[in-house]
């Protein structure tokens, strides 16, 4: 079986830098029980002082997220990122193709670090480069490969991003999506779009903001031979999605949407777009972590909110506001094991090293990748406005 045929490697067995997949982490971590891994972490940011500058995702720990100079959805991290060209040092606290995008969007004199290797994404690594290759030569053999404009969501490797800038596409969030697929559709007479990876985002884009129908949407099944689509179905589409998912919110369920609203009548079901069309159609409101965060502030005290996405960032929302009721989407536990891999004794273990003038856990990216993912990413700077629902 070739690396390309496998879903996953499991964590923490073998390296390959290049892709959002598990890699061993090299040197001696701190301890996890060892009581003063806070305070090394405070000295040691405070030892570098201005030439360290640490992002942290809302899925992160509370552990690690207590460091972060700024927290932020992908959107808002990749414009923080390129925000401050004085850091020496970029800190990533999230995952492998955040870190890859801070350092595309930033000097190549700026170092990006991401704490623990293994911290990937199952998402991104279900769309790998010569499957999507594979498949836009499957459209061009359908006759259709030139009205189509790829798309991929900022959860994907840093070479499927430059596939979308050497193809006339665009990077996009959870909170522009809309806005995104807006200037796809403008970009050629009758243009269709390639959506990468996660159809979720895809389709309840297409259908709950483009006004698309589901009969609109065909699934290219990265797995099947020819996706496992006949070339009328690609002439005939309007949207191909890509056969990827998130883990996490793929979990959530329509049953426990139902559930919730019998349990606490005038409950406010909140989810994120990466969440299956069935969930986001039973839902009163869906948006980016970042809208999640915003409505929840703006929501009156005394309302009962059930919020299906990643739970460190919903146990946080918990926290911080008692005057409401807040309950998770699922059943059982549900966080991102991935996201959960940056922890404080990797944290220290990186910024430690930083102050003792050795950069660990580099993240860079080539240069030929970086021009053409740069491409895309930029184009997704430079859409209009923001989306509708921010
Ligand atoms: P956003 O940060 O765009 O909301 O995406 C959520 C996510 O799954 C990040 O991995
Ligand atoms: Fe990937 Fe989902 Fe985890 Fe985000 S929450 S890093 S999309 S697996």
């Amino acid at each position: 079986m070739s690396i390309v045929d496998l879903p996953l490697l499991p964590l923490g067995k073998g390296r390959d830098l290049d892709a959002e997949r598990g890699v061993e982490c090299p040197g001696d971590l701190p301890a996890a029980s060892d009581p003063g891994l806070v305070e090394r972490a405070r000295a040691a940011k405070a030892a570098l002082g201005e030439r360290l500058f640490v992002l942290g995702h809302h899925y992160q720990r509370d552990e690690v997220i207590q460091f972060a100079d700024v927290t932020g959805d992908s959107f808002k991290l990749a414009r923080d990122a390129a925000g401050r060209p004085a850091a020496e040092f970029i800190v990533f606290c999230g995952v492998h193709f955040m870190a890859e995008s801070a350092d595309i969007l930033t000097s190549p004199t700026q170092r990006v670090i991401l704490p623990d290797l293994a911290a990937g994404c199952s998402m991104a690594d279900m769309a790998r480069l010569r499957q999507v290759e594979d498949a836009w030569d499957a459209m061009a053999d359908a006759g259709i490969q030139d009205s189509v404009v790829p798309v991929t969501y900022m959860n994907s490797s840093a070479d499927i991003k430059a596939f979308c800038g050497r193809n006339g596409g665009v990077v996009c969030t959870s909170s522009n999506a809309d806005v995104a697929l807006e200037w796809a559709q403008e970009q050629r007479p009758g243009a269709k779009i390639l959506f990468l990876p996660d159809q979720h985002l895809g389709r309840n884009t297409a259908v709950l903001k483009m006004g698309m129908s589901l009969e609109d949407c065909v699934v290219w099944d990265p797995q099947q031979p020819g996706g496992g689509l006949s070339a009328e179905e690609l002439q005939d589409a309007r949207m191909i999605l890509w056969k990827g998912h998130c883990s996490v919110h793929g979990r959530f369920s329509a049953d426990v949407v139902d559930e919730l609203r019998i349990k606490h009548p005038g409950i406010n079901i909140l989810v994120h777009p990466e969440c299956t069309h069935e969930v986001v159609l039973k839902a009163d409101l869906v948006g980016s972590t970042e809208f999640i965060i915003k409505t929840i502030e703006a929501a009156e005290p005394g309302t009962v909110w059930a919020i299906g996405t990643e739970l460190n960032l919903v146990q946080r929302l918990k926290d911080a506001h008692p005057d409401k009721t807040i309950v998770f989407l699922d059943r059982n536990v549900c966080y991102c094991s991935t996201m959960n891999r940056i922890d404080l004794p990797h944290l220290v273990w990186a910024l430690e090293n930083l102050v003792a003038g050795t950069v660990v856990n580099q993240i860079t990216v080539d240069p030929e990748t970086e021009a053409d993912a740069l491409l895309a990413l930029q184009r997704m700077l430079d859409l209009p406005g923001k989306s509708h629902r921010d």
